[in-house]
């Protein structure tokens, strides 16, 4: 049986501990007398010390490089003024795989340009060991959140013919064969004669879907991948992201911002508690001076809160040349974004109430009759992370607005059942899981916190 190197270090050692481990060698040195090898096996960001007291009876010692992967059988003892606790005496060593001189991730510093590359064997290297692991613990805390809320975890289709958000990202989805695909009179793909009939795509939220069952169940989430064909090639878009979306019967505006708030404290905190490893790393080799969360205080302040008006005045009067044109009516850019939170309010603001016309068809619309109970998060060094909104839960009045933002009924007559049958106001979000990643880690390109970006001309490794 093998012991995880994570768990081999935090063994209190009394006299030996007979263990087994096995891993990959990270650095190789000694003499004729000793040798020392580094060994991870992706459990912990520590390597185990192991000590070769008789290098000589040892063949294959001579064998090992960078990364090649081996068993050792021996024991652990304690060990006093150092780092790590416990090291490991060796008794057999066997290779598993060898790993040639060509070995692309030479022990030295490489560039995330360069790992991008190599996205198949960047997982071996420190960075992205820790990058996963804290990955893996955050989804846990997602999940953790809302399931001791009594909320459902939902499963909703990647495959829909329901572009939530309009904006005309769907990636469509098909089973023509590309070399004879037919077409229609006017020339166009005839989706008609296509699997479904229809034209469909992948998700580009689970909003509208997460909606049905929120008007059935209650408080529902899901936590999935979403797909967007938004050809931006910036450091916060990725055309296939990790999306949290809950949506809650019941609930308006002011209480979907109280949630948002609480759910994104809740995070901070555990990644306090329980990834303290992770937060080490990133404030020592990851995040650029200053620029990581300060997550201790992040839990106990409050967020600012703004309308889109407001927000809009603050623009106006800031003494700062956009690059972008600040005026009532226009979509946010990030640098607005990051204007508002950053320098401005130096902490995550939550703006509300934007025009109607930059927002999606479902969002509820005010007394103004221009402006929808929408609301975003904004925080520093990233912008947005969280786009939600109370939903329009009037039949007549949804219905004015799928009309006005030039959509079909007969398409949304399921969503209008919603509101003809025992209606409720309800509200959700979507929270960008890279995003708030990049934000709580200081990784500061999308592309090196999903191990397998799907960017503009990127699908392979
Ligand atoms: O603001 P968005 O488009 O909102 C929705 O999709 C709503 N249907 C959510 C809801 O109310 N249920 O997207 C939500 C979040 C953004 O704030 C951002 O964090 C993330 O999803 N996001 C992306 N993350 C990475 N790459 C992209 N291309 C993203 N597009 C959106
Ligand atoms: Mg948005």
């Amino acid at each position: 049986d093998k012991t995880k190197i994570k768990n081999a270090l935090q063994l209190e050692v009394e006299d030996k501990e007979d263990v087994t481990v096995m891993g990959w060698v990270k650095t190789k040195r000694g003499s004729k007398n000793i040798a020392f090898l580094e060994l991870n096996d992706g459990s912990t960001v520590e390597n185990l010390q192991v000590v070769i007291l008789n290098p000589a009876e040892f063949e294959e010692l001579e064998d090992i490089n960078p990364d090649t992967s081996v068993r050792i059988n021996g024991y652990l003892e304690a060990v006093e003024g150092r780092e790590q606790s416990v090291e490991m005496k060796a008794e057999e060593l066997s290779i598993i795989g060898d790993c040639p001189a060509d070995y692309p991730l030479q022990k030295k510093e490489h560039s995330n340009e360069f790992l991008r590359e190599i996205a198949h064997l960047r997982p071996r290297t420190t960075t992205f060991g820790v990058i996963n692991r804290f990955r893996s613990k955050m989804s846990y805390a997602v999940h953790q959140f809302f399931q001791e809320r009594d909320f459902s975890y939902v499963h909703t289709p990647i495959i829909t013919a329901n572009d939530t958000e309009g904006a005309g990202e769907l990636f469509t989805v098909t089973n023509f064969d590309l070399a004879d695909v037919p077409v229609t009179e006017a020339g166009q793909a005839d989706f008609e004669q296509d699997f479904f009939a229809e034209e469909t795509g992948l998700t580009v939220s689970g909003q509208l879907e997460a909606e049905v069952l929120a008007c059935g169940l209650g408080d529902v989430y899901t936590f999935g991948p979403t797909f967007r064909a938004e050809n931006s090639n910036t450091r916060r878009h990725a055309a296939e992201f990790w999306m949290i979306e809950p949506e809650m019967a019941f609930c308006n505006l002011e209480d979907n911002m109280q949630i948002i708030e609480e759910f994104l404290q809740y995070l901070f905190q555990y990644a306090l508690e329980e990834c303290k490893e992770e937060l080490e790393f990133f404030n020592q080799h990851v995040a650029e001076e200053d620029k990581i969360a300060k997550l201790e205080e992040l839990v106990e302040v409050e967020f600012a809160r703004i309308t889109y008006t407001e927000a809009i005045d603050i623009l106006e009067a800031a003494d700062k040349d956009f690059e972008f044109e600040v005026e009532w009516g226009i979509d946010l850019q990030t640098e607005h974004e990051r204007y508002l939170a950053e320098d401005h309010f130096a902490k995550p603001v939550m703006v509300t109430d934007y025009p109607l016309d930059i927002k999606a068809f479902y969002m509820r619309l005010n007394e103004d009759g221009k402006t929808v109970r929408a609301v975003d998060c904004l925080v520093p060094g990233v912008g947005e992370i969280v786009g939600g909104s109370q939903r329009e839960e009037r039949y007549d009045v949804l219905v004015d607005l799928i009309d006005e933002f030039g959509l079909e009924q007969e398409q949304y007559q399921w969503f209008l059942d919603l509101r003809k049958y025992g209606t409720v106001p309800h509200s959700g979000f979507g929270l960008g899981f890279e995003r708030i990643l990049m934000y709580m880690s200081g990784v500061s390109n999308i592309r090196d916190i999903i191990s397998f970006p799907r960017t503009p001309g990127n699908a392979e490794f």
